[in-house]
């Protein structure tokens, strides 16, 4: 039974030979379980679970509209779920994201808007994180965010001091990137990185989301319709189907596009539904 069936139940990975993976190869992070999506008293999605592992590249797509923000709201906590849990579970903890000690400080996040405060410098954003969360002075923090522009990207000692407004589109997402990484966070979600970016800059970012998982082992779940993007950084896919408003697959997004339901087909061969 293919993992991408239909009727099948999805799977967190392939069907083992029975015993279970270790955890250094597959050790999990998060447990999304029978998780409900509503906007405006209307379900959106529901019976959602799936796991996300550690270092993995987990994108999740669908039609606009199906509900891909909400639920990575969901699952940093932004929004608490009238149906089901997100349960951090890495390193044998089990913290309830939506709880009292939610998982704040292992989870980055880059929203679709990729906003960074513009009443403060592109530095002053970076380190905003280090000021809540750490007990690194002055100096670390400016060390620490010139650290992380320049693994995103953004060398250029000069952006440090820019004005948010003063960059290019595409400058934005890295430094918003950036910021999400400040606390060395075990899990990265992006909301649409490459949306609205010309092609080659959104190589670019591609290319950062590898080096992110292969140098820094960041888990990162992406949200994209980008099927470029997709085929190359992507290990896993989560389909959310509009339609039967829940998802219809999980699994390597080449496997899908040869093998899925024909929804995802559809959607992974640009609207084309081969035979
Ligand atoms: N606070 C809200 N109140 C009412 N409706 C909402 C709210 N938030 C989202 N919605 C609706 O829920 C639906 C899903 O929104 P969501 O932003 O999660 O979709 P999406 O899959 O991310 O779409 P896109 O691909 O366009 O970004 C949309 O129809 C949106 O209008
Ligand atoms: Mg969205």
């Amino acid at each position: 039974m293919s993992p991408a069936s239909d009727q099948a139940p999805l799977h967190a990975g392939r069907p083992g030979s029975g015993a279970a993976p270790g955890p250094q190869a597959h050790e999990v992070l998060m447990r999304v379980d029978n998780l409900g999506l509503h906007a405006g008293g209307r379900e959106l999605q529901h019976g959602l679970t799936f796991d996300v592992r550690a270092g993995e590249v987990l994108a999740i797509c669908g039609a606009s509209g199906c509900g891909k923000s909400t639920l990575l709201r969901h699952m940093i906590g932004l929004q608490t779920p009238e149906v089901g849990t997100v349960t951090w579970v890495a390193g044998g903890e089990a913290r309830d994201v939506h709880g009292d000690d939610p998982p704040r400080r292992e989870i980055g996040v880059a929203f679709q808007a990729g906003a960074l405060w513009s009443s403060m410098s592109v530095g002053e954003n970076l380190m905003l994180p280090l000021e809540l969360y750490t007990d690194l002075d002055e100096a670390q923090r400016e060390q620490q965010a010139r650290f992380k522009l320049a693994l995103a990207g953004l060398a250029d000692p000069a952006t440090f001091d820019a004005e948010p407004s003063s960059l290019s589109g595409g400058m934005r997402k890295r430094a918003a990137i950036a910021r999400a990484l400040m606390l060395d966070p075990p899990l990265l979600c992006l909301d649409e990185p490459s949306a609205g970016l010309d092609p080659l800059t959104s190589a670019r970012l591609d290319d950062l989301i590898k080096r992110l998982k292969t140098d820094v082992g960041t888990a990162i779940v992406l949200v994209t319709h980008e099927l470029d993007s997709l085929f190359a950084v992507a290990d896993r896919l989560l389909f959310l189907d509009v339609q039967a408003r829940t998802a219809t697959a999980l699994g390597p997004p080449a496997e899908l596009r040869d093998h899925g339901p024909d929804a995802v087909r559809e959607f992974l061969n640009r609207g084309e539904v081969p035979a």
